[in-house]
């Protein structure tokens, strides 16, 4: 059935649902010359705005760049209103957001204030003392009881997100108390039913929209409210698991929305931003729509996790099994709910806590990764929502090579996955190979590695000669930046040309890829994703994806004709297909035509 736009608010023109955003992870996005740390800094940012302009950016959201010991990197915050000095300074982002305005581009900071770092001052307090002024700005409790052994058992069973073998409750000797962890030690939970910390989190967000950004990616925002009795998790992972994913009790907990909309009120309401949720554990419409439905007052829009967690059970540092059938199915249905409920999303599919999408989705072998890079450029630009793409998406960068020795990957999961591996199968080779197999699809290490820029020494994303802060990928003389942009092969464009030409496309047609209406066809279809697109101003688009590697025939559906195929991720220009019935079409093919 086909999912008409009938209601205005969907498809009101908003500056922010055509933008498209272009996520920045410092630490690897480019290094300024002269630095030695081998980190990317905020004046690197600034020295490559005119290459984002010139791939059609609007939008620069850069995940942290606060001042953090970077246990998470960066997602631990010691000061709000600091920059950490690997980045740069406070000058440094206001020249940012000068040459961003001057190129009519906008700055998104990430916002994270689920937690803070351990080191943030407001903790030292609050950990200073049981009658600490600051005391109550986190969870504190006391512990369950005092095991045998004198060891104080945690509050109760909730393991920690990034090592889930250990509990997200951290003892506290001075104080004899636990704190709440959800995500490492080092990342104590804010106690958000306190009214003190809401006010000052308002603080800092009036700080950085009166220095000039525009708005916020919300990190972990769905786990700011916990059920306030804080019972066991129930027992999902098997023997060996001390801990249980807590999940239940604190993804859109009881006063989320509350919260949000005391958010909106005291702050975003007095502003025009763009501010989008990332919200974890959350697939029901209804409770989605409280978020991002037209009149919700929350937020413009979330990251709905479904697709990228398509092959997570209980826990992300694992596998299950899915199809083709099964990401169709969850694209259509975000598609259909905003359009029918007047929601509004985001289309994203890689970001710095996700493997690459062309490893993941398509085929990234020498012969497949470009076309399977540019499969997933068309899916995405034609699209209902604001896009998201990540560094590194528009060259196609893949995941980083199973040869690589374990010590290359530097994140806290990653690290904390291995432990528990090391530790837990110390003596069973099968087992050990598959946590490297787990780590080898899923790591986020896989998003952080330096952006390839030339097939220079370090991938000019750092000066020859200084080791950046994580390895290069192995393959940077051939993907890279520079040999993309120049390429000029007279029949097909490189990864980079056809996103420049299909993000073009998308805001040259925002009435159909931004704000049009939306059909799957033969969503039984294993292979093929096909759906059509219909224009707000009328005239209809067809989108047909060959998710397979295999060359077949897509059967045009009676009642569909093509008055002019349009692009091809084989070709420049217009693919030479049949118009009706039969089209044939080549391994990892997608095609986009104007229909009659
Ligand atoms: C979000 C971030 C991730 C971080 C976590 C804790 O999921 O994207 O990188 O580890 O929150 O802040």
């Amino acid at each position: 059935m086909e999912m008409a736009v009938t209601d205005s608010s969907y498809s009101t023109p908003k500056w922010w649902k055509e933008a498209v955003v272009y996520q920045i992870y410092p630490a690897s996005f480019q290094c300024q010359s002269g630095v030695t740390s081998g980190w990317g800094t905020i004046k690197g940012i600034t020295s490559r705005l005119d290459y984002l302009k010139s791939l059609g950016i609007d939008v620069v959201w850069s995940s942290p760049i606060l001042k953090s010991p970077q246990a998470d990197m960066g997602y631990d915050i010691a000061d709000y209103k600091q920059i950490d000095e690997r980045y740069g300074s406070l000058e440094d982002v206001d020249e940012l957001i000068a040459e961003l305005k001057k190129r009519d581009m906008k700055l998104m900071m990430d916002l994270v204030v689920n937690h803070t770092s351990n080191e943030h001052p407001w903790f030292l307090e609050s950990r200073a003392s049981r009658e600490s002024p600051k005391r109550n700005w986190y969870i504190w409790k006391k512990p369950k009881s005092i095991g045998q052994d004198g060891v104080p058992e945690p509050p109760n069973n909730w393991a920690q997100i990034l090592g889930e073998a250990n509990s997200a409750w951290t003892y506290d000797e001075k104080t004899g108390e636990f704190y709440l962890s959800l995500f490492t030690p080092e990342q104590p939970d804010l106690n958000w039913e306190n009214p003190e910390v809401r006010a000052a989190v308002w603080e800092v967000m009036h700080f950085w929209m009166k220095r000039g950004a525009s708005g916020f990616r919300m990190d972990v925002i769905n786990l700011i409210s916990k059920e306030p009795n804080y019972p066991d998790a129930d027992i999902v992972l098997g023997p060996g698991h001390r801990y249980q994913p807590g999940v239940k009790y604190f993804v859109n907990g009881p006063k989320l929305h509350d919260y949000l909309r005391e958010m909106y009120r005291e702050v975003l309401s007095k502003y025009d931003t763009i501010t989008v949720g990332e919200m974890p554990g959350v697939s029901d419409e209804k409770e989605i729509l409280r978020s991002v439905g037209a009149d919700s007052e929350e937020l413009r829009m979330i990251f709905i996790f479904d697709l990228v967690d398509i092959d997570k059970p209980d826990v992300r540092m694992a596998l299950k099994p899915w199809d083709i059938k099964e990401m169709k199915s969850i694209i259509t249905k975000w598609q259909r709910v905003m359009i029918r409920d007047n929601g509004w999303n985001s289309v994203f599919i890689e970001n710095h806590d996700n493997p690459r999408s062309v490893s993941r989705y398509t085929d990234d072998s020498d012969e497949w990764r470009e076309k399977g890079a540019k499969l997933l450029a068309l899916m995405q630009t034609t699209l209902g929502g604001t896009l998201f793409v990540y560094q590194g998406e528009e060259i196609g960068i893949r995941n980083a090579p199973k040869t690589w020795d374990i010590s290359e990957f530097k994140d806290i999961e990653t690290i904390n996955y291995w432990k528990k591996c090391e530790q837990l199968y110390a003596n069973d080779k099968e087992k050990l190979a598959f946590g490297r197999k787990i780590i080898d699809m899923k790591a986020r290490d896989h998003a952080r590695t330096p952006m390839q820029w030339t097939a220079g020494e370090n991938a000019g994303f750092c000066d020859p000669g200084t080791k950046p802060w994580m390895r290069v990928m192995d393959d940077y003389q051939t993907v890279n930046v520079e040999a993309q942009l120049k390429a000029d092969n007279q029949t097909d464009l490189s990864v980079w040309q056809f996103w420049q030409g299909a993000l073009k496309q998308r805001k040259d047609h925002a009435d159909v890829f931004v704000y049009g209406g939306f059909q799957e066809l033969y969503p039984d279809d294993q292979e093929v994703f096909a759906y059509v697109r219909t224009s707000i101003k009328g005239g209809r688009w067809l989108v047909v994806l060959n998710f397979s590697g295999r060359e077949l025939e897509w059967v045009m559906p009676q009642g569909l004709e093509i008055e002019s195929w349009v692009s091809t991720n084989y070709a420049k220009g217009a693919p030479d297909k049949p118009k009706q019935s039969g089209v044939p079409l080549k391994s990892w093919e997608g095609i986009l035509g104007r229909c009659v």
